[in-house]
């Protein structure tokens, strides 16, 4: 438990919950620099990230408060753009679980993870151009890549609010689940990521963000780090057992 997060840690994942309620989790910068920590431990010991909010909401953006205040040189740090993109090169897999409003850097905050799950109340958008600011943490690019041109405008210059079932026939909510089961639904998701070899989705993670001109000595030199790992021939030895047991 912190200022802002519960964080709540096992063998191979971490569930955080953004817990400033009275505020809809604004993202303050107490709560960035929290995340800035979690980021660090999950660096150090890696393991999958599961990120949901307290009260029926996932976060309503940056703290207005804080944000009216912020000059240049705020903006110059890159005090969101620069969590959300250390949250997007974690090196296992992040969750996000959306229950309510996910707006502004709330919404951002969820881009930048792997997965995302979402109840029926789940609203999704970018209200920035409207407080007379704009997206700056992943909202005109890593949305793009997420549902095309042609949402993300309606969402970043007409002020369209994605509700759930909008979102998931995008696919930017890979699951709409009911609010009781969507903590459940995270650790379901994370155990069939748990299922596979840990450095092989770390690698998988890395390799898939890597620029176009990486590919393909990027995927060789992954492949030859685990064509030398033990889990790699054990994985491989158990599925030819199982099947000479079969025969
Ligand atoms: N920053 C700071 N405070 C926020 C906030 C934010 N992003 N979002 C909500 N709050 C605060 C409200 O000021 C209010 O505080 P109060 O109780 O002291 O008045 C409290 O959270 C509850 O918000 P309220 O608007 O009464 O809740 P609601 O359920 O009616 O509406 C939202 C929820 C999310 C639709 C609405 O709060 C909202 O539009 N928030 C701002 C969203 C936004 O523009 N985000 C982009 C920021 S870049």
């Amino acid at each position: 438990m912190t200022d802002t997060l519960v964080v709540e840690e096992s063998v191979d994942r971490v569930v955080v919950t953004l817990s400033r309620p009275d505020v809809r989790n604004a993202i303050d910068q107490q709560m960035v620099t929290e995340l800035h920590q979690v980021c660090a431990e999950l660096e150090a010991d890696p393991r999958i990230l599961l990120l949901t909010g307290s009260g029926g909401t996932f976060a309503a953006g940056a703290d207005i408060a804080q944000l009216r205040e912020r000059r240049r040189d705020d903006a110059l740090r890159g005090i969101n753009s620069g969590l959300f993109d250390r949250i997007r090169r974690l090196p296992m897999p992040t969750i996000a679980l959306v229950e309510g409003y996910a707006l502004g850097g709330g919404a951002e905050l969820a881009y930048a993870c792997d997965f995302r799950v979402g109840t029926p109340t789940a609203r999704i958008g970018n209200p920035e151009p409207g407080l007379g600011i704009l997206a700056a943490a992943g909202g005109t690019w890593r949305l793009v890549e997420l549902v095309g041109e042609p949402v993300a405008k309606e969402i970043l210059l007409a002020g369209r609010v994605l509700d759930a079932d909008e979102a998931h026939a995008l696919r930017l909510l890979n699951e709409v689940v009911e609010p009781d089961d969507l903590l459940a639904a995270g650790h379901r998701w994370a155990d069939r990521i748990a299922k596979q070899a840990p450095l092989a989705v770390r690698l998988t993670k890395s390799v898939f963000h890597a620029p176009r001109e990486a590919h393909p000595v990027i995927d060789d030199l992954a492949q030859a780090v685990l064509f030398e790992t033990t889990d790699k021939h054990d994985r491989m030895t158990a599925f030819l057992e199982r099947r000479k047991e079969k025969k």
